[in-house]
């Protein structure tokens, strides 16, 4: 399973595991998720189903769908317990650090959940496997709402059960009411799109974590924790928050010619563009923007949008960025439409991980069914050669 080749820039392209889940074609900007095409699953799919297609890989019949959703939805609930441990936190506490803690803290609820790879009756037991499986994803969405309405200052408020899943997230979310909020279903489409789009991405940073500590044989709460602090990074989950920003400095359209220059004089960077896979125009990017017209019929439209639009348009006519193959990436207008939505900019990256945590155990489990021995990459070693010890009073 492992394939080994030496960049000529010293880096190892170590191919460390056989994938079955998504397939990304970066030369022609190409996304599938168990064959099936981004564009059809955001089109046609909800997240919930999408998120059985990723982990069981096979979309689900009327009746699967229907008890998946019914489990999930189950688990939405947290117990007593962890809602004390997350009112423990500064009032200020940025939520990516009360997710990783929270998520982390799950695993003490469940000591039952670690595995032995070899050979443990969890490795054949698909129900115990399910079961973790549905508490995340059912769970993680209320550790998301609790964090931020820990932040303003405000009662956490029990899941709907009347809801959908992200219909629900955004019922828990809710600002100002408790029980009355419908959530507009317009605006649950869009970020159930959204969540689609953001659910599984092949081997990224945050998918590989996940994989790298879920090999050692340790429960699916602090493996995805862990995966949830690779996301928590700005080259990372965080780069939506950083492509939001820089789009508000530029400001208007006018100033786009000089960022450009700044860019081109490597003195800045075109957060939301470039990808180490995509060479090409990332299809997420494009369906970004098709969801960020339909949240804008809702919310109204932001006017930062132009500016993304325009510096896109510019980019992609000019020699250095075409040279380069560089493209928008799916952080370049997601910032704009979760700004849009209402959600403070340090709550864009939790929203990543509610999406991704599906793919992350789409991995974790595929990982567990193939029996893959704990991780060990290689490393190309350009150290000093042999030498002999030096006493305190020979060294100058
Ligand atoms: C995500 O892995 C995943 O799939 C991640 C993700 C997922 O779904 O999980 O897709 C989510 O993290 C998307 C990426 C978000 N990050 C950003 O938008 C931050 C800005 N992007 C850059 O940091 C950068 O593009 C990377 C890190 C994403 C990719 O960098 P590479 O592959 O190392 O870039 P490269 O080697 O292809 O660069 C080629 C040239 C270099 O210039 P030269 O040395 O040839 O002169 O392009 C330049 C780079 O300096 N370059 C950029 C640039 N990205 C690369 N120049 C300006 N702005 C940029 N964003």
């Amino acid at each position: 399973q492992m394939g080994l080749s030496l960049y000529d820039n010293g880096y190892l392209n170590t191919a460390v595991c056989k994938s079955t889940i998504s397939y990304i074609d970066g030369d022609r900007g190409i996304l599938r998720y168990r064959g099936y095409n981004i564009e059809e699953l955001a089109e046609h799919s909800s997240f919930i189903e999408v998120s059985y297609l990723l982990i069981y890989g096979e979309l689900p019949t009327r009746q699967q769908l229907a008890t998946w959703n019914a489990r999930i939805m189950r688990h939405t609930f947290v117990h007593e317990n962890m809602l004390e441990y997350m009112k423990s936190f500064r009032y200020d506490a940025h939520p990516m650090g009360m997710l990783v803690s929270a998520v982390a803290a799950m695993s003490t609820f469940h000591p039952e959940a670690s595995t032995d790879l070899h050979g443990d009756q969890i490795y054949q037991d698909h129900k115990m496997i399910n079961k973790q499986i549905f508490r995340l994803i059912g769970k993680i969405p209320t550790l998301a709402a609790i964090a931020y309405r820990h932040r303003i200052g405000r009662p956490y408020v029990y899941p709907n059960q009347e809801l959908d899943f992200t219909g629900n997230f955004l019922f828990m979310m809710d600002r100002l009411s408790e029980t009355t909020y419908t959530p507009n279903p317009a605006l649950v489409r869009a970020l159930d799109v959204i969540f689609i789009l953001h659910a599984d991405h092949e081997l990224n940073c945050s998918t590989a974590a996940v994989r790298q500590l879920g090999s050692t044989g340790i429960d699916p709460y602090v493996s995805i924790a862990g995966a949830t602090a690779a996301l928590y990074g700005p080259s990372h989950g965080g780069a939506n928050e950083a492509a939001l920003k820089m789009l508000e400095e530029i400001g208007s359209v006018e100033n786009i010619p000089a960022f450009i220059e700044q860019v081109k004089a490597k003195k800045r960077k075109l957060m939301g563009f470039g990808h180490r896979v995509y060479k090409f125009y990332d299809p997420r990017a494009k369906l970004m923007r098709k969801t960020a017209e339909e949240v804008f019929k809702i919310m109204g439209r932001n006017p930062i949008i132009d500016v993304a639009i325009e510096l896109e348009r510019i980019a992609l006519s000019d020699e250095y960025f075409i040279k380069r193959n560089l493209y928008p990436n799916v952080d370049f207008y997601s910032g704009i439409i979760y700004k849009s939505m209402g959600f403070p900019t340090d709550f864009f990256p939790v929203l990543f991980a509610i999406a991704r945590t599906t793919g992350w155990l789409a991995h974790w489990r595929e990982q567990l069914l193939q029996g893959t021995p704990i991780f060990r990459p290689a490393q190309a070693y350009n150290g000093e050669e042999a030498r002999e010890y030096v006493k305190m009073e020979d060294r100058v």
